[in-house]
């Protein structure tokens, strides 16, 4: 069941995003988490670092997977999604170097390399929790509009949307990296649990779309309608094109709640 929760502010989607996350770990230290880069995500990796600093979670038992890797930037090239991962949160918590891993984007076979990701993560028993943010143009990872509901962690080309949005790293669409490792729609469908964070009004139409239009391809979120245990945290302005018995479902009960 996909629960859809309105928070009263960014600030509040995030504080229950990233609750989420210390709650599975503080229930399972040993969890495996999926994790998610985006700008989105800076202010929930901060909010785990902090969890941290204080003492209310520990990550040292933690393993993690992300979700994509550009292919053609090494994990040291600063734009990588393995650089972004280690400035927000794995430089700054306890967890250990060998259990973290991104798909390599500086393989020389990288359909090889997506498919030893695929058996890494089923050979850890799966991902307990999934964090996820949302593309302007629907995708989840970098499983860009007419990816399968079947599709596993696999090569995918990049569209020039998703190229477009992501240039303010790159200074320019041309210098994003035209493909990509992914985990598929059906990897991140096999998480036990998943929580997605959107905030902002240039994701409305993908929310509304990933929320109330019809499970398709053209939409690749929508396949997360199908899947048991999914909540959507959103502020006011992501949720701002929703239908109104989705609007309605307002929760400012806080992070506690
Ligand atoms: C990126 C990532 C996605 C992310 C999305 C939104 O391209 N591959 O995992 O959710 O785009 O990013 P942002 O949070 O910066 O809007």
């Amino acid at each position: 069941m996909m629960k859809v929760v309105i928070c009263e502010d960014q600030a509040t989607a995030v504080a229950r995003t990233a609750a989420e996350i210390i709650q599975q770990v503080q229930s399972r230290s040993a969890s495996v988490l999926g994790l998610a880069t985006g700008h989105t995500m800076d202010a929930v990796y901060a909010s785990l670092v902090a969890g941290h600093d204080t003492g209310q979670v520990g990550f040292s038992q933690v393993r993690s997977f992300n979700l994509d890797e550009y292919i053609g930037l090494g994990p040291d090239h600063p734009q990588s999604f393995a650089q972004y991962m280690a400035h927000a949160f794995f430089d700054r918590v306890d967890i250990p170097l060998a259990h973290k891993r991104l798909p390599n984007g500086d393989t020389r076979d990288p359909n090889s390399e997506a498919a030893s990701y695929e058996a890494a993560i089923e050979a850890a028993g799966g991902i307990d929790l999934q964090l996820l943010g949302l593309g302007t143009n629907g995708h989840i990872g970098f499983n860009e509009p007419g990816s399968s509901a079947r599709s596993k962690t696999r090569v995918v080309a990049l569209t020039q949307a998703t190229r477009t949005a992501n240039q303010r790293d790159f200074g320019a669409a041309e210098a994003v990296p035209a493909s990509a490792i992914t985990m598929g729609i059906a990897t991140i469908l096999s998480a036990r649990r998943i929580v997605l964070l959107a905030l902002g009004k240039e994701k409305a139409e993908a929310v509304a779309r990933m929320v109330d239009g019809p499970v398709s391809p053209s939409c690749p979120a929508s396949a997360l309608q199908t899947h048991t245990d999914i909540t959507v945290f959103l502020d006011p302005a992501a949720a701002c094109k929703l239908s109104p018995p989705d609007a309605n479902i307002h929760d400012h009960s806080g992070i506690d709640g």
